[in-house]
């Protein structure tokens, strides 16, 4: 679905089980080209280090640079030098779990408020606006985001700067319109990541899931479909979408209330202890 030969710069890469991975594999099935970007160099290691399913040859495959989004500079740098692309991908997110992920939203924590929405929103105007002279054709911008309409327990500020980051798609999406770069946003159900499992009590919101969403969801194999709508959102046939949260997250997001048990999906049941087993989710 993305461009054959062209070249997609996929952010937010920490190990093999980050959505950035799945995405910039599904962007190398389709045809694409891919640079990865990781934080800092500490983090590329971590790459290495944790991937252990990935074989030597297959890492070593990887172009992966360095990318502080909190640094305009590095920003600017990094689409200078990976020259002109076809799409980018902003898998990123951050949020001190002890003072934005608490049981009480209150903090005295300013500065990590505005660390969070610094690099899990601002970024994306940052990354729109230093790749868009580098997409000659226009190009296309896809972020990541999560439900951000309803209140999750401990989500607290990332729900926030999800909402915020959603009205940042529509705001880049008219801004950058004429010049024909789209922007939109894919909000996923909850995937295990690096990145889900700092979210206190994840394993709840996973099991969550599985009370509301009409199609099977598993946290653990779904990245795919998600990597299947990135490519759709980078490539040609979504030429004329943009502003757009696109919702794939096995239709959770438009039920009241939870599923009755004849209304679970097939299937929920073998995925959810495949889950349980997979992970060791701890109790609720
Ligand atoms: N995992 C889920 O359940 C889920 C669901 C919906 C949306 N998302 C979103 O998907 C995106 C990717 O998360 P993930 O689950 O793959 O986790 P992940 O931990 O694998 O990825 C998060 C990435 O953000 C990077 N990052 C943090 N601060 C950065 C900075 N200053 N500069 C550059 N990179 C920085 C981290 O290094 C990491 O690579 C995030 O936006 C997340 O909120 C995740």
């Amino acid at each position: 679905m993305v461009q054959k030969d062209s070249l997609y710069v996929v952010m937010g890469l920490l190990d093999a089980d980050s959505i950035a991975y799945a995405i910039g594999r599904e962007i190398q099935r389709g045809g694409g080209r891919v640079v990865y970007t990781v934080q800092n160099d500490r983090l590329k290691r971590v790459f290495f280090d944790r991937s252990d399913r990935l074989t030597p040859e297959e890492k070593a495959a990887l172009t992966i640079e360095f990318c502080d989004v909190t640094r305009d500079a590095e920003v600017r740098d990094l689409f200078c030098r990976v020259g002109p692309v076809a799409g980018v991908v902003h898998s990123i997110a951050f949020a001190n779990p002890k003072t934005c992920l608490g049981d009480d939203l209150y903090t005295e924590a300013l500065d990590d408020l505005k660390t969070a929405f610094h690099i899990s929103c601002a970024s994306l105007a940052t990354v729109a606006h230093y790749a868009r002279p580098h997409m000659p054709g226009g190009g296309a911008v896809v972020a990541l985001s999560f439900e951000s309409r309803k209140a999750f327990p401990f989500y607290n500020w990332m729900g926030v700067n999800k909402a915020a980051l959603e009205a940042l798609v529509r705001a880049l999406a008219r801004q950058y319109g004429r010049q024909l770069m789209r922007v939109n946003a894919i909000s996923a159900g909850p995937l295990t990541t690096r990145a889900a499992k700092a979210i206190p009590h994840y394993a709840h919101l996973a099991r969550t899931w599985r009370k509301l969403s009409p199609l099977p969801w598993d946290p653990l194999e779904d990245k795919l479909a998600v990597a299947h709508a990135a490519a759709f959102l980078l490539g040609p046939y979504s030429k004329k979408i943009t502003g757009q949260v696109l919702y794939v997250d096995g239709g959770a997001s438009v039920v009241g209330g939870n599923l009755l048990p004849q209304e679970r999906p097939h299937g929920a049941d073998e995925i959810a202890a495949l889950v349980e087993q997979g992970l060791s989710l701890s109790p609720e």
